[in-house]
C-alpha cells in the first residue's frame, strides 16, 4: 500500500520545489501539498496520513500549533518539522511534539531517507493490533513529570546547563539514581561525579533525558503480579543491553551523538514489555509460559497472545511522547533490524546485538530466548564480526 505524506508550507515556491524534488517517489508515496495549517487539518480529518511535514513560520496557525494538534488528534502520524534558518524560537516550541527536524533548503536524498525511515515506524504505529491494545489500556502511562519539566526548560533558549541540572536536583531520588549509573564501572570515570550538573556535562542532556524517562516509568509501575518476570529483572536487562550496545557503538567508532542515541535506544528498547506486563498481567503471564514451554522468543509469544509485540507497543507509546524517530526506529525494530535499509553499523544494530548477547546477563532465562536476525546479518556482511562483538560485550559488561 502506498504511504501517504502531507506537506504543509505557505510558500508556493517551497511546495512546488518539494513536488519536483520528490517526483521520483510517486509510485511509493501519495503526496498531498497544502499551504496552511487549517487546510492540513482538513486533509487529516478526511484520511489517515503516515507522515506530516510542516513549515514552522506560517500566517495564522504556525507549524508548532499544527503539529501539536496533529499529535493530539492523530498520534500515529509521524511529525516532521521543516524549518528555515533563525527559527529557533518556533522550533523550540516543537520539542516534544515533532519526531524529527530538517532544515531548509534540504538535501533531496536526506529528505527521502528521513521520510522512508518515518514510514517504517508509522507502518507499525497505524497497525490495527497496536491501536486495539493501546485503546484497551484505561490510562496510558504518561511521560514522567521530571521529563516533561526538562523538555519545557529545553524549549527556553536561555536555560543553561546549570538550570537543567537544578531541575534534576529537585528530584532527589532521580539524582541519586543518575549519579549511581554515571559512577558505575561501565562509564569508567577516573573520578567520582558528585552532582547533577557534572552528570549533565559529562553524559549530555539527551542521555540524561533518556535515563529520566525510563527511571520514571519504572518508578511509577506497579510490581508485576506473577513470578516469571520482575521489575528488577527487566531493569537489569535494560541496563545491560544499554551498556552492551554502547560498548559496540564505541568499538565500531560511531560518533558521540550516535553513541548517545545507541545508549538511549538501549535504555528504552523494552519499555513495551513493561507496558504490556503491567497493563495485561494475566495475558503476559501466559506469554512467559509460552516462552518456557514452546521454546519461542518473547516477541513471538506476544504475537500469539496479543497479536502485537512489545516493540510495536513501546514505539507507539514513545511516539506519543514525541521521542525522536531515530529512537523509535531502534525500539520498533530491535528484534527485526532487517526492516531497515541500513548497510553500515548503526545504533539499531548495536541494540539488536546487545539484546541477544546480553540475554543471559540479567539472570532471567526469559531474555535468553532472543535470536539474532541472521538473514540480515548475513546479507549485509556482518556475520564474520559476530564472535568479536560477543567477546567485546562479555569482556566489558558490568554484570
Ligand atoms: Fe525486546
Ligand atoms: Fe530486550
Amino acid at each position: 500500500m502506498k504511504k501517504r505524506i502531507l506537506f504543509v508550507d505557505d510558500e508556493p515556491n517551497v511546495l512546488s520545489g518539494l513536488q519536483r524534488m520528490l517526483r521520483s517517489m510517486r509510485d511509493d508515496w501519495e503526496m498531498i501539498f497544502v499551504d496552511s495549517g487549517p487546510k492540513a487539518l482538513q486533509e487529516m480529518a478526511q484520511r489517515s496520513f503516515d507522515v506530516v511535514i510542516s513549515d514552522m513560520r506560517m500566517p495564522g496557525m504556525n507549524g508548532a500549533e499544527l503539529l501539536r494538534e496533529a499529535m493530539r488528534l492523530y498520534p500515529a502520524t509521524v511529525r516532521i518539522v521543516l524549518s528555515g534558518h533563525a527559527e529557533h524560537d518556533l522550533v523550540n516550541q516543537c520539542v516534544g511534539v515533532a519526531h524529527q527536524y530538517i532544515s531548509k533548503p534540504c538535501d533531496p536524498d536526506q529528505l527521502k531517507s528521513m521520510i522512508q525511515n518515518a514510514t517504517i515506524i508509522s507502518g507499525k504505529l497505524v497497525d490495527e493490533g497496536v491501536k486495539r491494545i493501546v485503546g484497551s489500556i484505561e490510562s496510558l502511562p504518561s511521560a514522567p513529570r521530571l521529563y516533561t519539566a526538562l523538555e519545557a526548560a529545553l524549549k527556553d533558549e536561555n536555560s543553561s546547563m546549570q538550570a537543567l541540572a537544578e531541575i534534576i536536583q529537585q528530584d532527589i531520588g532521580m539524582t541519586a539514581k543518575i549519579l549511581k549509573l554515571v559512577n558505575s564501572s561501565f562509564f569508567g570515570l577516573r573520578r567520582t561525579i558528585e552532582n547533577a550538573q557534572e552528570a549533565v556535562n559529562y553524559l549530555g542532556i539527551d542521555t540524561i533525558k533518556g535515563l529520566v524517562l525510563v527511571n520514571g516509568v519504572f518508578e511509577n509501575a506497579h510490581p508485576l503480579s506473577f513470578s516469571a518476570l520482575t521489575l528488577d529483572d527487566l531493569w537489569a536487562h535494560t541496563l545491560s543491553v544499554a551498556n552492551g550496545a554502547k560498548i559496540l557503538a564505541k568499538v565500531e567508532n560511531l560518533d558521540r551523538h550516535l553513541q548517545e542515541e545507541t545508549y538511549i535506544g538501549g535504555v528504552l528498547h523494552d519499555i513495551g514489555v513493561l507496558v504490556l506486563a503491567t497493563q495485561f498481567p494475566k495475558q503476559y503471564e501466559r506469554v512467559t509460559e509460552l516462552v518456557r514451554t514452546e521454546h519461542i522468543s518473547i516477541p513471538i509469544a506476544e504475537q500469539w497472545e496479543f497479536g502485537v509485540t512489545h516493540a510495536d507497543i513501546g514505539a507507539y507509546l514513545l511516539g506519543l511522547w514525541g521521542i525522536p524517530a531515530s529512537i523509535l526506529k531502534i525500539v520498533s525494530l530491535h528484534h527485526r533490524p532487517r526492516f531497515t535499509q541500513d548497510k553500515i553499523f548503526s545504533p539499531l544494530l548495536a541494540v539488536h546485538l546487545a539484546d541477544v548477547f546480553c540475554g543471559s546477563h540479567s539472570g532471567n532465562t526469559l531474555f535468553e530466548a532472543s535470536s539474532l536476525d541472521t538473514t540480515m546479518l548475513e546479507a549485509q556482511g556482518f556475520s564474520p564480526h559476530l564472535e568479536r562483538w560477543r567477546t567485546c560485550i562479555d569482556e566489558h559488561s558490568i554484570n
